[in-house]
Parts: structure tokens; sequence; C-alpha cells
């Protein structure tokens, strides 16, 4: 019996390695970067990244820049022939709408711009972690944040900036496969979604038991802007331990699934290489509109994509507070540094299955027994049926 189940154990790894092989060979894109396209020089005040995510019928167009308030932009168009197109005089103007185009136009599917608009820091006297009314004054990436040159490797950029006597970094990841990042949370992510981490490192905090919220935009071109945040349950597995919830900030009514969504774990790490102990849970509000003209005040690259027709693109402009830390939790003064992770893609955000490693287990731990049961019940029947046979004409009784 030991013996037959061991042969069963090892078949069933050997089916699932193969169906996790099949599933880790699904859909890719081919990525091609650009830096600044069609510009002779690089242009003061920052790079533009493109990242081109070619599909089988589709491109992504992944756009990154520090112009303005940093913004990451994702324009998916249902062609593969999709060109970006930068009028630079007026991008680097101080008035930027309407100055970098998708074409041609019409392929344009969806298209979503997430902000980085500002980083707010409070003194949780009561370690409560409830925002009060008196924050310090926050910091505007836009303007109180002096960014460095975009560091590239791949299809990745990092950006950073110094504020406050340390530096806020943002490093984008495009894939043109399903994966996971080495680095928890380890999000799960497709050949549709990009990656984005905001590092706070050395920030000189304003008092010993201050916090920090980042307040991010998200702005759209079509009619379904991001509105709802929802909270879903996800696995506690190994590559997120002790983490239970994934919120998804998009459209409530969405489009056909075509257009854009932000993912995250409802963590923050206290350490650049955590351990369990660094994990911080985080929180977010509910979207809102910004006061004002947000996608004028952000200017750069989301408003020059956006800002095309006057003020129609602020309608699709909403933001949210990703808070991190909750009561009675270390303060950020504890270690000066904090990291949070999130997708920015479209279509349909990915969700956690049971690991391969999970399930193996799990089907050995139980599917074996039950197979055994039911090989068995088989043999004990056909042993039944040979008895009866055997049994020749006799009729059973009654
Ligand atoms: C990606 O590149 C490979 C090799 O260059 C090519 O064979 C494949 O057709 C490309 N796929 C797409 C979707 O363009
Ligand atoms: C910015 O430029 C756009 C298009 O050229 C124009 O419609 C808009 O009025 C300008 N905004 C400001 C504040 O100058
Ligand atoms: C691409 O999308 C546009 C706008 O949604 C639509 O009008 C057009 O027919 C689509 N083209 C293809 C080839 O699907
Ligand atoms: C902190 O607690 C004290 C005493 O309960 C209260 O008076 C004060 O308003 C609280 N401060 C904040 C910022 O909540
Ligand atoms: C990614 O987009 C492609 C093209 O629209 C689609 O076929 C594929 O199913 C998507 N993959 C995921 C994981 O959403
Ligand atoms: C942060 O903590 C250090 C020692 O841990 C302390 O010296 C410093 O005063 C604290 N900073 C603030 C702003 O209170
Ligand atoms: C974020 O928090 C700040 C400070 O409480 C508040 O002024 C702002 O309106 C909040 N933003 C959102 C989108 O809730």
């Amino acid at each position: 019996m030991a013996a037959a189940r061991l042969q069963w154990d090892a078949w069933l790894l050997l089916v699932f390695s193969t169906v996790c092989s099949l599933a880790a060979a699904s859909f890719t894109r081919n990525l091609s970067v650009e830096l600044n396209p069609g510009s002779p020089a690089p242009p003061p005040g920052g790079d533009l990244l493109h990242v081109r995510a070619l599909g089988d019928a589709d491109t992504l167009h992944f756009l990154f820049c520090s112009q303005g308030a940093p913004a990451l932009l994702l324009v998916r168009t249902n062609v593969t022939s999709s060109r970006v197109w930068v009028d630079w005089p007026r991008f680097l103007s101080g008035n930027s709408s309407g100055s970098l185009r998708v074409e041609p136009a019409s392929s344009v599917v969806s298209s979503t711009a997430l902000i980085f608009s500002r980083l707010l820091e409070y003194d949780d006297v009561n370690n409560t972690a409830e925002m009060p009314f008196d924050l310090f004054p926050p910091y505007r990436l836009r303007d109180d944040v002096r960014w460095s040159a975009m560091e590239l490797s791949g299809a990745s950029a990092r950006l950073c900036g110094g504020v406050a006597g340390g530096s806020v970094c943002l490093h984008l990841s495009v894939f043109g496969r399903e994966g996971r990042d080495e680095t928890w949370p380890r999000l799960l992510h497709t050949a549709n979604s990009s990656q984005v981490s905001v590092r706070l490192d050395g920030l000189r905090p304003r008092s010993a038991r201050s916090r920090f919220v980042l307040e991010l935009r998200a702005a759209v071109g079509g009619a379904y802007p991001l509105d709802a945040v929802r909270v879903r349950r996800s696995i506690d597995d190994e590559f997120t331990p002790s983490i239970f919830k994934v919120s998804e900030w998009t459209s409530a009514v969405g489009d056909g699934g075509g257009g854009g969504f932000v993912q995250w774990k409802q963590v923050a790490y206290r350490r650049p290489a955590p351990t369990l102990e660094d994990a911080s849970p985080c929180r977010h509000s509910d979207p809102r509109r910004p006061a004002g003209r947000a996608l004028a005040e952000a200017g750069g690259l989301a408003l020059a994509f956006l800002g095309g027709g006057g003020d129609a693109g602020e309608d699709g402009v909403l933001a949210i507070n990703v808070s991190f830390g909750v009561a009675g939790e270390a303060f950020y003064n504890h270690t000066r540094f904090l990291t949070w992770t999130t997708l920015v893609g479209v279509g349909i955000p990915p969700a956690d299955a049971f690991s391969p490693l999970v399930a193996a287990i799990m089907a050995a731990g139980l599917g074996a027994p039950l197979a055994i049961l039911l090989m068995g019940g088989v043999y004990v029947c056909l042993r039944k049926r040979r008895a009866a046979a055997s049994a020749g004409n006799y009729q059973p009784i009654n």
C-alpha cells in the first residue's frame, strides 16, 4: 500500500508540474524600450520612457515620466502598429495639454494614468493611525521633490528624488509574460500588467510619531473612471505570508474588461530585505474627486495625453489615500524606510490560485487517499461481480 501511495504521489506531482509548465507558457508580449520617442536630445527636466508591449492583435504602451507629477500612463490599442507621437516643444512647455498622442487615435481602446501626487505626513500622537485635520504640510511630488535622471535596466526603470533629507523612489517593471517578483509581496503579474514599487528611504520625519500617507490619482481617457476599490480575500500562501487582502481599484461598472486597474496587497514593508516582522498593514480611502483641476495640476505626462479637449479630461480623475501603518504599530522613525508595491494593468486583475506547491501537497494529502479508496471500491466491485458471475445461474433470494 505504501509503495502504491508513493507511486501515486509521484504521478500526481508529474501531472501538476506539467500543468504548471503549460500555464507558464501562457500569453506573452514582445517588449521594446524607447527613451524620449522622437526627441533629438535628452529633454531637460526628466526622461520619458516608452515600453511597447506587442501582443498578437493589440499593443500596450507604457509611458513613465517625472515631468510634472510622476506618472505612469498605460494606453491599449487594438492594432499592432500603433505609435507614440510627442510634440516636444509643447510637452516641455508649461502647458503640455494634448502634446502626446497614440496614433492612429481610432485604435485606442483604453487609457489610464496613475499619478503620484502627494506624500502626506501626520503626527500620530495617540498612536491611533487616524489622520488628524492638522497634517504637516504635504510633499507635492511634482514641486517639492528633485527628481534625478531615470535609471534604465531592460524594461524596468527607477526614478528617485530627494525629499526631507532622504529619497522617494518609484521603480517600474514591465513584463512580457506571467510571473512573480522575487521580493515581497511577490505580486502575481501577467503580460498585461506592470508593477510599481514606491520606496520612502531615510526621510527625516517631522515628529517621532510620524506616519505617512501616499495620495494617488487615477485619470482615464474614456467614460469609465476608476471609481471603486474592491477588497478581495486572498489566500495566505508562501508568496505573501500572513496577508489576506487584495485591493483592486477599477471602474465600478467596467467596460467589457478592457479598462485599466490598479491592484495591491494590503501590506508595506519597513525594511528593504524584510522579514515577517517588517510587514506593516496599509489601508486606503474611498476614491473621490480631488478639488481643483487635478489634471492641469499634475501637468507633464498625464496632462499631455489626457488633457486634449479643454477640461474634459478632468472628470476622469479620482484620488485615494493609501496610509501606512495601523494603531499600535512602529512609527516611520523606527526604520526610516517603507516600501509598497502595486500592479497597474489592463483587463482582468490577476488572482492568486493555490500555488503549485500547495496544490501538490493538498493533492498528495487529500487526493491520493481518495483515489486509493476509489480504486479499492472499483476492485471490490469487480471482485463481487466476478464472484456473482462464478456463482452461475443462481438468482439472489428476495
Ligand atoms: C515576438 O518575437 C518573436 C521573436 O522575435 C517572434 O517570433 C514573435 O512572433 C513575436 N510575437 C509577437 C506577438 O510579435
Ligand atoms: C493649454 O493648451 C491647451 C491646448 O493648446 C489649451 O486649450 C488650454 O487652454 C491651455 N491651458 C492653459 C492653462 O493655458
Ligand atoms: C478598435 O477599436 C476602435 C474603438 O473602440 C473600433 O472602432 C475599431 O473597430 C477597433 N478595431 C479593430 C480592428 O478591432
Ligand atoms: C490624543 O488624546 C488626547 C486625550 O485623549 C486628546 O485630547 C487629543 O485630542 C488626542 N489627539 C489627537 C490628535 O487625536
Ligand atoms: C492579456 O491580453 C490579451 C490580449 O487582449 C488577452 O488575450 C489575454 O487573455 C490577457 N491575459 C490576461 C492574463 O489577462
Ligand atoms: C527618531 O529616533 C531617533 C532614535 O531612534 C531619535 O534620536 C530621533 O530624535 C527620532 N526622530 C524624531 C523626529 O523624533
Ligand atoms: C487624503 O488625505 C488628506 C488629508 O486628510 C485629505 O486632505 C485628502 O482629501 C485625502 N484625499 C482623498 C482622495 O481622500
